[in-house]
């Protein structure tokens, strides 16, 4: 049990990790958290400061997640999957930026992938959120909208896996719930502003 506190300790200390702050000050001079949307994510780093800074950001805030489910994943299943989840929890509230981060999409995308790799093995499931995310984007032209439905595609994807597997561990399932909930409540803007058609378009698909 000490083992699993200090994993979803860690899972947090490194979701709150803001690369999209780091990587924009450092090598860009810019906090974006005074530009575009101000979110501390991949999308706005895209937007503000280029592609590539953007894709930095996406792969960076991947990894962290990947990283802290690959240690936990040493533990347990349950551990690996409430690591992931902490780690969500720091990316959108880090102790290292005022608690003001990202929506989680990134993360999120890390936790399927993570447990696709370290944990439920030979498992793909991480691929349905990929593919639904650049159809939705390709369709809409919303990051938001393409993230939303790409990251409850992938959920409903690993429950459907998991209970086929026979890993009817109900406590994943409400993890990986409750992170795609996470994310639709950070996108309630982006929701508001789609509707109100204010939100923002991408220009370059
Ligand atoms: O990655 C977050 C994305 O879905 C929306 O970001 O900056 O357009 O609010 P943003």
């Amino acid at each position: 049990i000490l083992y699993t506190i200090l994993c979803l300790l860690l899972g947090y200390l490194l979701g709150s990790i803001p690369f999209a702050l780091i990587i924009g000050k450092i090598f860009y001079h810019t906090d974006i958290r005074n530009h575009g949307s101000g979110n501390l994510g991949g999308t706005n780093a895209g937007r503000v400061l280029g592609k590539k800074a953007g894709i930095a950001v996406i792969v960076c805030d991947v990894l962290k997640v990947v990283l802290a489910v690959g240690i936990a994943s040493l533990i347990s299943p349950a551990a690996a999957t409430w690591t992931g989840f902490m780690c969500c929890i720091g990316h959108c509230y880090p102790i290292f930026a005022h608690f003001h981060g990202g929506k989680a999409v990134s993360t999120v995308f890390g936790f399927l992938l993570g447990t696709s790799i370290f944990v439920f093995k030979d498992t793909f499931y991480f691929l349905v959120p990929f593919l639904m995310f650049f159809i939705v984007l390709y369709l809409f032209k919303f990051v938001s909208l393409a993230s939303i439905c790409g990251i409850v595609c992938g959920t409903l994807f690993i429950t459907a896996t998991l209970w086929s597997m026979n890993v009817q561990n109900i406590l994943v399932i409400i993890a990986c719930w409750l992170m795609a909930i996470l994310v639709i409540y950070r996108h309630l803007k982006n929701i508001r502003a789609i509707q109100n058609g204010e939100e923002r378009k991408i220009t370059w698909m």
